[in-house]
């Protein structure tokens, strides 16, 4: 069987991050999220982070050049050579075309993009109940996905918070920059035939349950 290299998209609050912990355990595969690596320069004080978080503080997305690079080292990294799962990345169609490039160079391609629709309002709720795990990231909300103590990690034991682009102006920006700059991606990959979509207004059970039978038949497809 070949390698699976999947990209998980969609708006902000749509949920991918709270599928990755399922999908990290689901499968032997790397999640790669460029969100959380610009986090951790930021966290890091690293010349990229300081770049970086003015844009992520607004909202905007950082600019292609240092988020391609920093993609492309992570990607060329051992435990991505039998498949990735990228969260984040490609958010632009540049992205998109720089992703396809660097990858056709190590006979490589994108298996299939999965897209966790969910409307804005919906995404206004989820974001503004997020709180997440200091220590290591892992996501929760007040109200869906709350934690068995409040405020404390289940996983860990770490003091939960709030994103600080998690504001509700920086959240009405966010989706406005996905709408222009990300949304056109959707279409690049359905004329690829590569476009799978995936219900995300379900629990987030369901859209693991959902996400999980995509991949299976991926792989079936592949075994054809
Ligand atoms: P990034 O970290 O990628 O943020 P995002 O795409 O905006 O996504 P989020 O992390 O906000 O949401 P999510 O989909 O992971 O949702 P979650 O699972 O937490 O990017 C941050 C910034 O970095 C960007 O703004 C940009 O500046 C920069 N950046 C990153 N990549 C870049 C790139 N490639 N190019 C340029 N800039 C880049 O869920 C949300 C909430 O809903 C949680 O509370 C959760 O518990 C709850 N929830 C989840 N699923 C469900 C469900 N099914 N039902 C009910 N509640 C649910």
């Amino acid at each position: 069987m070949s390698e699976l290299n999947l990209i998980l998209f969609g708006p902000p609050g749509a949920g991918k991050g709270t599928q990755a912990d399922r999908l990290r355990s689901d499968f032997r595969l790397p999640f790669i999220s460029t969100g959380d690596m610009l986090r951790e320069n930021v966290k890091e004080g690293t010349e990229l982070g300081k770049e970086a978080q003015k844009y992520m503080d607004a909202g905007d997305l950082v600019p292609d050049d240092l988020i391609v690079k920093m993609a492309a080292e992570r990607l060329q990294a051992p435990d991505a050579q039998d498949g990735f799962i990228l969260d984040g990345f490609p958010r632009t169609l540049e992205q998109g075309k720089e992703l396809d490039k660097l990858l056709s160079q190590l006979a490589r391609r994108v298996t299939a993009a999965l897209l966790i629709d969910v409307p804005d309002e919906e995404v206004v709720r989820r974001i503004s109940g997020r709180r997440v795990c200091v220590k290591s990231g892992h996501n929760y909300h007040v109200d869906f996905d709350p934690p068995k103590r409040e405020g404390i990690c289940d996983q860990d034991g770490s003091r939960l918070v709030q994103r600080d682009d998690d504001k509700p102006d920086v959240v009405q920006n966010r989706l406005h920059v996905y709408h222009e700059q990300t949304e056109p991606l959707i279409e690049y990959y359905d004329e690829r035939g590569l476009m799978r979509r995936i219900d995300g207004t379900r629990s987030p059970a369901d859209v693991n349950d959902h996400i999980r039978a995509v991949i299976a038949t991926l792989r079936m497809e592949d075994d054809v």
